[in-house]
């Protein structure tokens, strides 16, 4: 076949597809998403018609040509929509953005008039697809950096020349000769213990070169989670088990010489289990006589048991109370870049793993402790990262790639499945949260009492601090002085939650946010003032169940404003279908700027030659944009434009320590470690005075703390379908204090982004698991990720504060825009429909349902 206009004449496998023929003749810019043909992240054109290669028989591509995005580029430069996609920023981790922009150059023009349609085919889980429309539409968001500070302008991504052309290197896009192909045989079975596993007919497979079980594995036990303090997570996880806690755990891995000698390997062994009774509801499993899964007594890993004032006397006082149980469901990241790492010893036999990770450090450290080795003989770095939304900040594959490659001494990749992902990785976790409050006939609160139980799954990864979290920041944020919380951590026999985006305080939002939008209704309130009687003020203390957090404190304040943006939005009318039930709802969300317990992060500033500096920092880059702004920042202490600031990250050689890209970090706590560097930077060169500059070097550290806070405020307009429970977003309103925005385009991505991941969670997406234990959605087509169609255009806008900690007055905005999405989408069908709707997702036939039962029980 003719690839990119040169004839390529090694023959495909039997069978092969042609998207992993393109990999391997090196067009690394074909991506590979799901293995099923609905991510499009894959397309390539054959003979000009785009296709996903996925599902396209490379033997049918003889004689054609087929055309990746390494060759769309004509010989004046890149395709036009290559630049419009540049001059848009239509992209964040840009794992997608290669098969868009295929799909988009194939488009008619009758074809772009309707984008909805056209795009089905292709899913972008960062962007929130405004970016992308903006794309197709040639709206040019960005260009050459303006004279002036370059802190606050809508300044381009530093790698987006790479992404949009294919030459971006994600985890697996290289040449890594002889490496060889990890696959893991995984439980059918919820809870066993292994009696006996047989492995010779695996080793008889031609191409087999181990075959690794519990046997192999360090008896340490280790947590998947990565976090600075260590202590915050159990140690309940083997590399490999005798014991299997949830189908899908592994049982067994097989390293060959190609993937499917692995996966025969992986049918070839011989599994004896003896099965344990399994636990597949928390309540059930706190229970007494409840199998135990762990230690931990009735399997409960982390609690909460904490009061403020005096809550039976809060109620007392009240005017109107309220108490509703609410239940979340399971939800996947579903970053298009599944897990994924490679590892090799390097010349002078150090272990070097190239993972697809946000905690490049932590994840070393996790290694040099697991198998015994100085960690200095353990390199971690990154690609570019293909998303994470918190699921990155777990070691899930690297610790099995590094026992193969060290037991093997030869290079070894493990790539995660999109089936592997949805029954193998990490969900968010589950949560049951019953909420009762009380109000005086002013609206003033006078009492909350909050009880949640959190489904931590099989491992306690994330269990107990997302528990915590959850419960912190969506109660102090209202300056109620009777608080009560009772919370459960609890373990199951189903896949492990771990971290995701807004990290518990979504869950308990949803409650929190639909109570008092139910205490306003009974008091005659309306939504926005009930917020501002009742939030906290600049100066007052945080206060949660148990007290104030030492190091958390309102640096700047911009809620107020949030709340004006909202109302505002609220006066405008929409037009509805005729006979459709409409309604509005707000929500807001309070969240720290960074993880308690200390946050650390190392920079160094360097004078290269020519008039440029490096910026070497640890934390990852995966589309939330933090290089960008580490550029920006440094141009401006070091008196430069940001194209003369070379950023290197995500390498454990590169500096000292970070922590990783979690918690919305990026900016707050690796931008001070730059500004504090290139600051230092600046003035040494100053006081070099003539002589040359070149490899001056300056460094700068952060440690998180104090930690300041960042709010959201969102608000719907819907429109319900009374027949049917369609629901229709007439508008999506989103005001957030972020402290000074960095760069108001990125910003607004990651709000746009935010909200839509969480309008996923709100309306469709959750993982299945039927009654024996097993996850049964194992792909996109069943999960519902949204896709175009589905996202509404969410206007953004920005409260204007300074903060006093965040570096140059800016906090995060990553994670928090996710929180108050699902409770004012429930206020808002309430507003509609009459019906409080407690159960996540929205889905239609819930909806209908609700309606039903109005119906039948005015
Ligand atoms: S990788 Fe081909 S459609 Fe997902
Ligand atoms: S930018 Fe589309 S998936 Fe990340």
């Amino acid at each position: 076949m003719r690839i990119n206009g040169e004839e390529h004449d090694r023959p495909p496998r039997p069978g092969q597809c042609l998207r992993t023929y393109l990999r391997e003749e090196g067009c690394f810019g074909v991506k590979k998403g799901c293995d099923t043909g609905d991510c499009g992240a894959c397309t390539v054109h054959v003979d000009g018609v785009p296709v996903h290669s996925c599902l396209y028989p490379a033997h049918r591509a003889r004689d054609r040509g087929v055309t990746t995005i390494e060759g769309l580029a004509g010989p004046d430069g890149p395709h036009p929509v290559q630049q419009a996609f540049l001059a848009a920023q239509g992209f964040q981790c840009g794992f997608c953005t290669a098969g868009l922009i295929m799909t988009t150059a194939a488009l008619t023009e009758d074809q772009r008039a309707d984008l909805p349609r056209a795009f089905k085919g292709n899913l972008c889980r960062c962007t929130g697809y405004r970016a992308i429309a903006d794309a197709v539409a040639g709206v040019v968001n960005t260009g050459p950096p303006a004279p002036g500070p370059s802190v606050g302008a809508n300044l381009g991504a530093p790698a987006g020349p790479q992404v949009v052309t294919g030459a971006a290197r994600y985890t697996f896009d290289l040449d890594l000769p002889g490496v060889l192909h990890l696959k893991v045989l995984r439980s059918p079975h919820p809870h066993a213990r292994i009696a006996a596993i047989s492995v010779e007919a695996a080793l008889s497979v031609p191409g087999v070169e181990a075959v690794l079980t519990h046997a192999d594995a360090p008896a340490k036990l280790f947590s998947t989670a990565q976090h600075e303090n260590v202590a915050e997570d159990p140690a309940d996880t083997r590399v490999l088990d005798d014991v299997v806690r949830f189908a899908g755990q592994r049982v067994a891995a097989v390293v060959a010489t190609s993937e499917a000698a692995a996966e025969a390997g992986c049918r070839a062994i011989t599994v004896e289990y003896e099965l344990l009774p399994p636990v597949l509801d928390p309540e059930a499993a706190m229970a007494p006589g409840a199998p135990r899964l762990h230690a931990a007594p009735r399997n409960v890993i982390g609690e909460l048991h904490a009061t403020l004032g005096d809550v039976d006397a809060g109620f007392a006082e009240a005017d109107a109370v309220y108490e509703e149980t609410f239940t979340t469901a399971r939800v996947q990241h579903a970053s298009l870049e599944t897990h994924g790492a490679a590892g090799w010893l390097d010349d002078d036999g150090r272990l070097v793993i190239r993972t697809s990770s946000q905690t490049p450090f932590l994840t070393r450290r996790a290694l040099a402790d697991l198998y015994d080795l100085p960690p200095d003989r353990v390199r971690v770095l990154t690609g570019r990262v293909g998303g994470g939304f918190g699921g990155k900040q777990e070691m899930l594959v690297e610790d099995l790639v590094a026992l193969a490659v060290l037991r093997l001494r030869r290079p070894v990749k493990l790539e995660y499945t999109r089936a592997e992902q949805f029954t193998s990785a990490t969900v968010r976790h589950p949560f049951r949260v019953t909420l009762r409050a009380g109000a005086r006939r002013d609206g003033t609160l006078t009492a909350i009492r909050l009880r949640v139980v959190a489904d931590t799954g099989a491992y306690g990864n994330h269990g107990p601090s997302v528990m915590y979290h959850g419960c912190h920041e969506s109660l102090a944020v209202y300056r109620c002085p009777n608080k009560a919380t009772d919370a459960y951590a609890v373990y199951t026999t189903t896949v492990p939650s771990g971290a995701f985006r807004g990290y518990g305080l979504g869950q308990v939002s949803f409650a929190v946010e639909s109570v008092l939008d139910e205490l306003g209704r009974r008091l005659g309130i309306d939504p926005v003032r009930m917020r501002e009687i009742n939030i906290v003020r600049p100066g007052e203390p945080l206060l949660a169940p148990g007290g104030h957090v030492d190091d958390l404190s309102i640096a700047s304040f911009g809620l107020d404003q949030c709340l004006d943006h909202v109302r505002a939005a609220a006066a405008r009318p929409d037009d509805a279908p005729p006979g459709w039930l409409v309604g509005d709802g707000m929500a807001i969300a309070m969240i720290a700027a960074g993880p308690p317990g200390g946050h650390f992060a190392d920079a160094t500033a360097t004078v290269l030659p020519g008039g440029y500096y490096e910026i070497a920092v640890g934390t990852a880059e995966f589309g939330n944009g933090s290089t960008t702004v580490h550029a920006q920042i440094a141009a401006d202490a070091l008196r430069t434009t940001p194209d003369r600031i070379c950023v290197r990250q995500s390498d454990t050689d590169v500096v000292r320590h970070d922590t990783g890209a979690f918690a919305s970090t990026g900016v707050v706590v690796a931008g001070r470690a730059v500004l504090d560097a290139a600051t230092a930077l600046h003035e040494k060169i100053l006081a070099a005075g003539d002589t040359s500059t070149v490899g001056l070097t300056a460094t700068g550290h952060f440690d998180g703390t104090p930690r300041s806070v960042a709010f959201n405020a969102q608000w719907f307009r819907v429109a319900v379908d009374p027949e049917t429970g369609e629901i229709r977003l007439l508008r999506s309103v989103h005001s957030a204090d972020a402290g000074t925005v960095m760069n108001p385009l990125q910003c607004r991505g990651q709000i746009e982004g935010g909200v839509a991941q969480a309008l996923g969670a709100t309306l469709a997406e959750h993982v299945d698991i039927d009654a024996t234990g097993q996850v049964t959605t194992t792909g996109f087509r069943q999960y519902h990720l949204p896709t175009f169609a589905d996202i509404p255009h969410t206007e953004v806008h920005f409260a204007t504060t300074t903060d006093a900690i965040g570096p140059l007055g800016a906090k995060s905005m990553s994670e928090s825009p996710f929180n108050p999405v699902a409770p004012a989408l429930a206020n808002a069908l309430r507003d509609a429909t009459g019906v409080r709707f407690t159960a996540l997702p929205f889905t239609r036939d819930r909806v209908w349902e609700g309606l039903q039962r109005a119906r039948r029980s005015p």
